[in-house]
């Protein structure tokens, strides 16, 4: 106990989370979806059907107010609710009329530590948005 206490009680916690830094530049214009870094975790809090946001293809998109339009119900976006849909996404065989409806719906993207599909240098897919 003592010993748990002295780690507690040292600089060791806030001295290593202070080393922590990712590449990702901060952007400046946060009310621009385009601009705006969202990460994983704040996407996490958005789970339920009064606040409902999802990721595809490390896109953020909220669906609050879609939710009763979408063509495939809501209970299949609430089941990706807070996390990434992407696969989810391209397993229904969305049309290209619904990839482009998506922008109606973002509210920014994950910073690029967090991205699994448009980052530099990263796994692509050729017939997913830039
Ligand atoms: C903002 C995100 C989404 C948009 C804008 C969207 C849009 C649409 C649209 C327009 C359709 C009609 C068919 C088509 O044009 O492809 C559709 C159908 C469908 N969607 Fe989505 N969708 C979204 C997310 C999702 C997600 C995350 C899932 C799976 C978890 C999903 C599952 C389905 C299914 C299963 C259908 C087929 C419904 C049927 O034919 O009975 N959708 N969606």
């Amino acid at each position: 106990m003592a010993k748990i206490s002295s780690v507690l009680n040292s600089n060791f916690f806030s001295s290593t989370l202070a080393t922590v830094s990712y590449s990702t530049p901060a952007k400046v214009s946060p009310e621009d979806p385009e601009e705006r870094f969202i990460t994983l975790a704040e996407v996490s809090w958005h789970d339920n059907a009064s606040d409902c946001w999802i990721i595809i293809y490390d896109k953020v998109y909220d669906v609050t107010d879609f939710l009763d339009e979408h063509p495939g119900g809501s209970d299949i976006l609430l089941e990706c609710a807070g996390r990434d849909a992407s696969v989810a996404f391209r397993g229904s065989g969305h049309s290209s009329q619904a990839m482009r409806a998506l922008d109606r719906f973002l509210i920014g993207e994950l910073p690029l530590h967090e991205r699994i599909f448009r980052k530099p240098g990263g796994y692509h897919l050729s017939d997913i948005p830039a």
